[in-house]
């Protein structure tokens, strides 16, 4: 396995050898912001996206971007070559630095801007075949989940919670309505229309999640944007989840009951062909 290179504040070494101090405000306080971008074929996917998310998260946070569109298309570029031609799934991080452990913001300080690359895993065929089961939590996070915030513990603490109960991904309900999952975004079909939580400050506006909307309004797949409740989420005909790294996974089994008649669905298949035609396409392009 060739040793894989990751990119930190300007340099370009083996994984294994990049060190932040730590007094580094990412490991202190959990400030800063990442993204997790998919590459095929050598190619990012929806660049233009992360790179506007990222933006969106650091202003967010009253990080300044330290890298202009360019300087990131660069690095992300050199991190993909210096890694091979297979299929990666990039992560970068900036965070507010290293200072002495203070609340308040420090006057002046670098930000700490690391990437890596690992490889792309693709879901397991298994999965796609039968589905996966989820739980319902009840969503403990805080209030500006739009911003992709390093900080995940309540995140992790969730996910770890349905994957002590075997299921891949808990779905956390707030207020009686179901806002996302753990780490993905959440997609019913009811009564033959597809359904997303609308955006705003109490989820993540995922990448995956806009390319379905997008890709389903393209092929006159009914869709629409609005909140989902607890109630009409147990109906559901059929559940996805979707991110950068598990793409749309059916759910077919939610806190231990059928979803529909438990096994991938209609929708699920149409959309899941016409996102892996997009991804073909990208890996064909120029
Ligand atoms: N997470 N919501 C949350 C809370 C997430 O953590 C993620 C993805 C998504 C989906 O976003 P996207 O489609 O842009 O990947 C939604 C990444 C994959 C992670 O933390 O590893």
């Amino acid at each position: 396995m060739p040793e894989s290179i990751c990119y930190l504040n300007g340099n370009y070494l083996p994984l294994d050898k990049a060190c932040v101090p730590v007094l580094d405000r990412g490991f202190i306080f959990g400030d800063g912001v990442y993204e997790v971008i998919p590459v095929y074929a050598g190619k990012p996917f929806r660049l233009d996206h992360h790179l506007q998310r990222l933006n969106n998260s650091l202003n967010g946070v009253y990080l300044s971007n330290p890298l202009d569109e360019a300087n990131w298309t660069q690095i992300l570029q050199q991190i993909i070559e210096h890694n091979g031609d297979g299929d990666q799934s990039l992560y970068l991080q900036v965070t507010r630095g290293v200072a002495k452990r203070d609340h308040g913001f420090p006057a002046t300080t670098e930000p700490t801007v690391f990437v890596m690359s690992n490889p792309f895993k693709p879901v397991d065929t298994r999965l796609l075949e039968e589905g996966v089961a989820a739980i319902t939590l009840e969503d403990i996070r805080w209030q500006y989940c739009h911003i992709k915030s390093i900080a995940l513990l309540p995140n992790i603490l969730l996910r770890q919670q349905a994957l002590d109960a075997d299921a891949a991904e808990a779905i956390l309900i707030k207020d009686n309505k179901v806002t996302e999952g753990a780490a993905s975004n959440v997609f019913i079909v009811l009564d033959g229309i597809l359904l997303t939580p609308p955006k705003g400050e109490c989820l993540l506006p995922g990448i995956t999640r806009d390319l379905v909307v997008e890709l389903a309004d393209q092929h006159g797949v009914p869709c629409q944007q609005r909140d989902i409740s607890r109630e009409e989420l147990s109906r559901a005909g059929e559940i996805w989840v979707t991110s950068s790294t598990r793409e749309i996974l059916p759910v077919t089994r939610l806190d231990g009951h059928p979803v529909g008649d438990g096994l991938p669905g209609p929708v699920w298949q149409t959309l899941y062909t016409i996102y892996q035609d997009y991804k073909d396409e990208l890996r064909r392009s120029a």
